[in-house]
């Protein structure tokens, strides 16, 4: 089955930090798990277009941290569109990611991003996550089935999907969800989402504090695909030791 290690760059990056890139490629020409895996990492929009051009011919995938809903093109200000983002060519982008909820997406605005992406043959990496307060109470289950149900249809292709469990209470906060919390919750994922494609269903990651330290603690979970990677893909040392402890 293969793994994805997703790199969330979010504000970060200037056109010479390339070189992190360049290291994480050296590693995987060269690393005997490479067709194990697969990398993909979203630096911010301003360096999109110079990373995928470079990365075309090789196999660190590129992607967008987020996307507009509709449109080719609109007169929406700063709004880059799924349209936009392909034609540069990079294939995958997030959608859902809680920065983006905590400013407006709704289910309804997701619902179109998700849509609209795929249409524009875009990969989406649909995030979903519960909060601490709704943790404490009892309602991570029921969150994230809302978050699946309200956005995920069955006539979406599943196979340019992925769905990444960040819990919000875990980003860059170094505290990740212990063993059997993270096997429970990516199994009742794994079902929910079984229940809306019928067959099969989309690879789910985990993403929320991972480090090269921690990385093992997720590997004996058959229903992690791989991970979302924040803090620690700011660092092409942190995450090449995630890939390597991950196979270790
Ligand atoms: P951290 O790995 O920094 O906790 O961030 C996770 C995340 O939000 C990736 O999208």
């Amino acid at each position: 089955m293969m793994k994805y290690f997703i790199g969330n760059w979010k504000m970060f990056g200037v056109p010479r930090s390339i070189k992190i890139l360049n290291r994480i490629n050296s590693f995987r020409s060269t690393d005997s798990n490479r067709n194990k895996y697969r990398i993909v990492i979203t630096p911010p929009y301003t360096l999109l277009e110079t990373f995928a051009k470079k990365f075309r011919d090789k196999k660190i995938i590129i992607g967008s941290q987020n996307c507009y809903q509709k449109e080719k093109f609109s007169s929406n200000t700063a709004a880059i569109s799924p349209y936009m983002i392909r034609a540069i060519g990079a294939k995958y982008t997030l959608v859902g990611h809680s920065d983006n909820r905590a400013e407006g997406d709704t289910n309804t605005i997701l619902k179109d991003k998700v849509k609209f992406a795929l249409q524009n043959n875009l990969k989406v990496v649909f995030c979903i996550g519960e909060n601490k307060l709704e943790k404490k109470n009892n309602k991570t289950f029921s969150v994230l089935k809302n978050q699946l149900v309200k956005v995920l249809e069955s006539k979406f292709n599943k196979n340019n999907i992925i769905v990444a469990y960040e819990p919000i209470w875990s980003i860059g906060t170094g505290k990740i969800p212990s063993y059997y919390e993270l096997l429970n919750t990516s199994s009742f994922i794994k079902k929910t989402l079984k229940k809306i494609f019928k067959k099969g269903s989309p690879e789910v990651l985990y993403g929320g504090s991972v480090d090269e330290k921690n990385v093992h603690v997720f590997r004996e979970i058959k229903e992690i695909d791989g991970f979302l990677i924040g803090g620690a893909s700011k660092s092409s040392k942190k995450f090449i030791d995630i890939i390597k402890n991950y196979y270790r």
